[in-house]
């Protein structure tokens, strides 16, 4: 399966078939890169909901919505929406809004595409499986980072005969994690839940599940690193670095294959570093390789009005939507988002809630 694709962008109003869509949140994210999305997508958003009446009538005007919601039982209930969106905040004990509101769509016979996180336990991600199942609906987490076309392209890399398989992987992302005695309480890890999906995502997408981890914690900042080996044989860690400036570059991803290997940074930029020998140790003049072993390098220009120097595209916003709605349309295969990850991330969360550190903990 290649999972990079060239694809020629279609506009909204360019599509044939359409499915009809309610939106519940209308908040910051959504605005600035949720509803722009579906410019891209195959979907006529009928129905914008929000507790705030006035955000959803000014959000549907917008993004040209039919109407305003402020109770999303009405909405649903009227609109009859094949899809819904939503993208929602927290409740005051910590929990997901998002879980209870997919619940609610999937029994309104709609399929569902959310924001991250899906839920904030691993009973809440059974509780949604099931009722996928039973309402015969799909549910999907955008995990946009799986979307990223760099980090499909490491995918692809990965198991090619020129890269061979994954050996090992390093993950940078910043992210305090509590102090060992609030991470019992799930509103003192709700920045903690927000953000290790982002991180979680890519471990998961290129390296498989995780057979076991350790961790070690810096109290100062919060920062953490976390070792891994994953049921595939490959090994990883994944550097949560808490006190890094905000002027910074937030992510890397370096990937190791055998006798190769490829990293991406600031999401947009990735170098392969396809096979080569050294050259001789101690005798070898010039450190420039022939053409065929030559590095790779592959960046956005941004100088054209593009698609794809466009965040909407290179974060993944458009392709992850798309994902859903070729999966209900056409009936391709939903890979990325499942519920079935979400639950390997959230297992991932309850390690850090519960592990000490220092001790590898079988996931
Ligand atoms: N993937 C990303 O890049 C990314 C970035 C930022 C935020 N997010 C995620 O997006 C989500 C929302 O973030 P935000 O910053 O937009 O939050 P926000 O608080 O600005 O917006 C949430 C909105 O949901 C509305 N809402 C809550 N319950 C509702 C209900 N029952 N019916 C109708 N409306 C309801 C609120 O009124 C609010 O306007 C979070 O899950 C966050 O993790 C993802």
């Amino acid at each position: 399966m290649t999972h990079h694709v060239q694809r020629n962008i279609r506009y909204n109003f360019e599509f044939d078939r359409k499915l009809r869509a309610c939106f519940i949140g209308a908040g910051g994210h959504s605005y600035r890169n949720v509803y722009p999305a579906l410019r891209y997508a195959p979907v006529d958003l009928v129905g914008v909901c929000d507790l705030d009446q006035s955000r959803a009538d000014k959000f549907a005007k917008l993004f040209g919505a039919s109407r305003g919601w402020s109770d999303h039982r009405r909405m649903l209930a009227e609109e009859k929406p094949d899809l819904v969106f939503i993208v929602t905040a927290y409740t005051p004990n910590g929990h997901v809004q998002a879980t209870g509101l997919a619940l609610e769509a999937l029994a309104a016979g709609a399929h569902v595409w959310m924001e991250k996180p899906t839920a904030a336990t691993l009973a809440e991600i059974e509780e949604l499986q099931a009722a996928s199942a039973k309402a015969g609906r799909l549910v999907m987490t955008g995990l946009k980072k799986s979307f990223f076309p760099t980090i499909e392209k490491l995918k692809d890399l990965i198991g090619s005969p020129d890269f061979g398989k994954l050996t090992s992987i390093a993950v940078r992302y910043p992210q305090s994690l509590p102090a060992p005695a609030e991470r019992g309480e799930l509103v003192r890890m709700q920045s903690f839940l927000d953000h290790i999906y982002h991180p979680a995502a890519i471990l998961n997408f290129l390296g498989g599940p995780i057979e076991r981890a350790s961790y070690d914690w810096e109290p100062t900042t919060g920062a953490t690193f976390t070792n891994f080996r994953f049921k595939s044989g490959a090994i990883g860690s994944l550097h949560c670095a808490a006190g890094q400036s905000g002027s910074s570059l937030l992510e890397r991803v370096e990937i190791v294959g055998e006798g190769s290997n490829a990293i991406v940074e600031n999401g947009s930029k990735l170098t392969w570093y396809r096979r080569a020998e050294l050259p001789a140790y101690g005798r070898a003049a010039s450190f420039i390789q022939s053409d065929d072993k030559a590095a790779l390098v592959y960046e956005p220009e941004h100088s054209l009005g593009q698609l794809y120097n466009n965040n909407l595209f290179y974060l993944g916003y458009v392709p992850e939507i798309l994902h859903l709605t070729d999966a209900i349309l056409d009936g391709a295969p939903l890979t990325k988002g499942t519920l079935e990850v979400a639950h390997e991330i959230m297992k991932l969360f309850d390690f850090y809630r519960t592990a000490e550190a220092g001790v590898t903990v079988a996931l």
